[in-house]
């Protein structure tokens, strides 16, 4: 069971999942295996955010360069998000989740595209937290393919250089309609973004676990959450009268 909170409770928070290989290391298990350890802890945090009220949750779970990897790794990923929505979309839509996938769709493999779209199709309408799940997705990419479409429409005339904005910029990256997330988690003790969500996180606050993401728990969860509520998030603003200054 969770802590009472401190209040405000993020709506978005994204989460880097990271240190399955560590966390199987130290214990001298197949990286499969922490990566299996890995999904337990997804389906934990999924459940604890929605408990929490957190409204959107963001997960890191393949990134563009995650191609790198061996083969074997690469299927063993894929394989487990495969066998995640397989066994647990159905519930997720009980329990009124809404799932959406982040990242570049093209040239997917033909028994990955189609389960992702299902997952998107089947919880379309639900109105309880909606789980982004950032798949073949990397920051820069995403906001290449962004400036690509505005190009075009300006090449083909519907659209004129001076009328591109920030808001814009945002309705054509991946998380369009999206709130941008208020915290970004990453587990392991790394202390950097990799690539995710750089346009979004312009006023993330950040917070650096040092445990690795298999053993992530609610707890940690909270414990993030308090640290956010302790922020004087100001926006590029002055602090409000009566508020300690930040930093
Ligand atoms: C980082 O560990 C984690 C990943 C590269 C992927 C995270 C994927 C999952 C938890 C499983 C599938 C996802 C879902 C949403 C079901 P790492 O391998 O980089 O660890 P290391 O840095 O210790 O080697």
């Amino acid at each position: 069971m969770s802590e009472p909170l401190v209040p405000p409770v993020p709506e978005h928070v994204a989460i880097i999942m990271d240190g399955n290989g560590r966390w199987a290391n130290a214990r001298g298990l197949t990286r499969t295996m922490g990566h299996r350890k890995g999904v337990e802890a997804v389906r934990d945090a999924v459940r604890a955010a929605g408990r929490l009220g957190i409204r959107y949750l963001t997960l890191y779970a393949f990134s563009s360069e995650n191609w790198r990897r061996p083969e074997t790794e690469i299927n063993d990923l894929l394989g487990l998000l495969k066998l995640f929505i397989r066994r647990d979309l159905a519930e997720l839509h009980n329990e009124n989740v809404r799932i959406r996938i982040i990242g570049d769709r093209t040239g997917l493999r033909g028994d990955i595209l189609p389960l992702l779209l299902e997952a998107e199709e089947t919880t379309r309408n639900n109105s309880g937290l909606t789980l982004v799940i950032a798949f073949n997705y990397g920051s820069r990419d995403e906001i290449t393919r962004a400036v690509v479409s505005l190009a075009k429409d300006v090449e083909e005339g519907l659209l004129s250089a001076d009328r591109i904005t920030a808001d814009l910029i945002s309705s054509r990256l991946d998380t369009a309609g999206i709130p941008d997330p208020d915290l970004i988690i990453r587990t392991s003790g790394e202390e950097r973004l990799s690539n995710f969500l750089l346009w979004q996180a312009a006023y993330s606050e950040l917070v650096f676990i040092p445990e690795f993401w298999p053993d992530f728990t609610e707890a940690l969860l909270v414990e993030a959450l308090k640290k956010f509520a302790m922020r004087n998030r100001r926006f590029g603003a002055l602090a409000e009268p009566g508020k300690m200054a930040g930093t």
